[in-house]
């Protein structure tokens, strides 16, 4: 059982999360209006990871007897400077995501929630994953400056992603 405001707060996270996923779609639509398809492609598992996030927040708050509210998502930005710019944007973002888990945990444990505290610690460590791979990027992108040869290598290589669920994932589906 979760308290209300437990509730109202992990609401919160996954509409949150739902932000997250259309923010990297738009990326994903940049990406593609300026032919990096690699990066667009990137962006796309992105957003499929994201939706995967919100729906364990989803699933979890249904599972405790509470009640998923979801809301308006605002509406992400359209166009972005370059790529720098918007892996800017994303490590920031992810740092943002991570705070937010973070006092999720920080709330749960106040509350002496166990089982909230222990759904929310896969999150703490994808967290780290996320704003990793963001800064790789990212280091990569300022690395090349402005090489059209070294663009186009990040963009093969962030073509070769896939969306893959975690075990972990389907286990608690
Ligand atoms: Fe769901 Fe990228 O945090």
């Amino acid at each position: 059982m979760l308290s209300q405001n437990m509730e109202e707060k992990l609401n919160e996270h996954t509409n949150a999360e739902f932000y997250s996923a259309h923010l990297y779609l738009s990326m994903s639509a940049y990406f593609k209006s300026v032919d990096l398809l690699g990066f667009a492609n990137w962006m796309q598992v992105q957003f499929e990871e994201e939706m995967s996030h919100a729906m364990r927040f989803f699933e979890f708050v249904d599972r405790m007897d509470g009640r998923v509210k979801l809301t308006a998502i605002p509406a992400p930005p359209v166009e972005w400077e370059n790529p720098i710019a918007v892996f800017e944007e994303t490590y920031k973002h992810e740092q943002t995501v991570s705070k937010s888990i973070h006092d999720l945990v920080s709330l749960a444990i106040q509350e002496n929630d166990h089982p909230t505290n222990n759904f929310l610690q896969w999150f703490v460590s994808e967290q780290v994953e996320e704003e990793s791979t963001a800064k790789t990027i990212l280091k990569k992108l300022r690395f090349i400056e402005d090489s059209k040869s070294g663009l186009l290598m990040i963009d093969q290589e962030l073509a070769g992603r896939v969306f893959a669920a975690s075990s972990d994932e389907s286990a608690s589906a």
